[in-house]
């Protein structure tokens, strides 16, 4: 007679979540000793995180197969203490491998960096709700990434322990255990392949697939036809950077987009005035991962501040071709008044302002977590600097 075995379907998610879960520590362990510099470092996280949730989602389906179909029984010579631990380990198991991912989840959601995920880059995965609120969300993170550590260790632990139980059943019972988890058919071949191959292929569009538009939220306010405008930016020819220092190097990035209203008279100063939109999602470096975190909640909180802006209220002439403006900058609503000044070569109808200003970015709440103010981390003071091809209009 033959021995009872595990239905298709447990077959197959049993040999699809082992395999995936091997991988899965062996990306974890390689991702995290990489240095942050490395080009390949995000998009592991990313991918990491991706089958990570893949697997939680498969494991929830196990459980709900495991509840309405029963096992096999074991062997009925087996010792009952035996049994007793198979079902102890059996257990076990079901419990880390949900537990794990959903560590993993709550870390990244607890995280003051909040950088997203996107699920094989083809659809953002919420974070967990429940750290919004929570002050010290970088200990909570490290609790957490402890935890999510030790229980992908808990489960190569138990692995060592059921592998060798298998391996016995096998050689020294010969009692038909192994066989009744063993794929038989070509659709328990298939089904795993399936599941595989389609995280294979996921990943792989993720990594060589087109990259992703950036979003496209932000509606500009300041209409660069704007009535008493008489100053064209050739946006092409301008730019708006920002040079940083993180951990103890300087970095530069820019602001891809921004619009600009000039009206500007340099022998009417007083009817002059300026005003400069930046979408702040724009904001580039060049760095996978600095910029996955720049439009979260702890720097830009592009969501909820969508825009910073530079309105003047007076510009007044330092002499010969320097000037200074004077006016309100707001960065995620907070409004602080700052002295910019900027030279301007205007020759024929074209004109080049260019100058630059010295922030300290926690006055306007970026990178205020306790993590980022270590100055060794972020440096506190960032420069932004501009240079803008004006033509004149007729
Ligand atoms: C069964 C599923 C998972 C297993 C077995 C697993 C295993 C691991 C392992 C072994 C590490 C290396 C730990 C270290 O060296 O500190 C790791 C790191 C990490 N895992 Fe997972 N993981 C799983 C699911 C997830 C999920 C679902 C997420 C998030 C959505 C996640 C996020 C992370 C992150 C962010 C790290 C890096 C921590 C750091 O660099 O400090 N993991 N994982
Ligand atoms: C991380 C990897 C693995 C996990 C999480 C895992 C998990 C499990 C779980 C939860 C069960 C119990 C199924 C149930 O009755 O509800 C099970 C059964 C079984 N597993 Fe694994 N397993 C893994 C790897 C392996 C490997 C590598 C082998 C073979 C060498 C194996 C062989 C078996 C066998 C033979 C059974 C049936 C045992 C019985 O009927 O008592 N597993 N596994």
């Amino acid at each position: 007679m033959e021995s009872p075995r595990y239905t298709s379907v447990a077959v197959a998610l049993h040999w699809a979540i082992a395999i995936l879960i091997v991988g899965q520590v062996a990306v974890g362990l390689y991702m995290h000793k990489l240095p942050n510099i490395s080009p390949i470092k995000f998009d592991l996280y990313q991918l990491h995180k991706s089958s990570g949730l893949t697997i939680l989602a498969l494991t929830f389906v196990r459980l709900g197969w495991r509840f309405s179909h029963r096992p096999p029984a074991l062997p009925g010579d087996m010792p009952s203490w035996q049994k007793l631990v198979a079902r102890a380990t059996h257990w076990a198991f079901y419990a880390l491998i949900f537990l794990t991912p959903l560590a993993g989840w709550a870390m990244v959601s607890a995280s003051p960096t909040d950088i997203p995920t996107k699920w094989f880059g083809l659809a953002g995965v919420p974070h967990l709700p429940f750290f919004d609120g929570v002050a010290n969300r970088k200990g909570v993170e490290d609790i957490l990434k402890e935890v999510h550590e030790y229980l992908a260790f808990a489960i190569l632990g138990l692995l060592a322990l059921h592998v060798g139980a298998a391996l016995k059943h096998q050689f020294f019972n010969r009692d038909g255990v192994l066989q009744s988890m063993m794929p038989r058919s070509r659709g328990q071949w298939a089904s795993i392949a399936v599941i595989l191959g389609a995280l294979g292929a996921a990943s792989g569009f993720y990594l060589f697939g087109p990259a992703p538009q950036a979003s496209a939220a932000f509606e500009p306010t300041i209409q660069t036809e704007n009535v008493g405008a008489n100053w064209t930016v050739d946006y092409d020819a301008s730019r708006l950077v920002f040079i940083g220092e993180e951990k103890g190097r300087r970095f530069e990035g820019a602001f891809e987009q921004f619009t600009a209203g000039i009206s500007f008279d340099p022998d009417n100063l007083t009817t002059s005035s300026i005003e400069v939109e930046v979408p702040t999602a724009s904001a580039a470096t060049g760095d996978d991962l600095r910029d996955a975190s720049l439009p979260g909640a702890e720097w830009f909180g592009v969501r909820e501040f969508p825009a910073a802006r530079f309105i003047t209220t007076d510009i007044h002439s330092l002499g010969g071709n320097a000037y200074e403006a004077v006016g309100t900058l707001t960065i995620k609503d907070i409004g602080l008044e700052i002295m910019l000044p900027f030279t301007l070569d205007i020759t024929g109808d074209n004109a080049i302002a260019a100058g630059g200003v010295d922030l300290v970015r926690t006055d306007f709440d970026l990178g205020a977590a306790s993590s980022w103010l270590d100055e060794e981390n972020v440096a506190l003071n960032v420069r932004v600097e501009f240079e803008i091809l004006a033509v004149r209009k007729n």
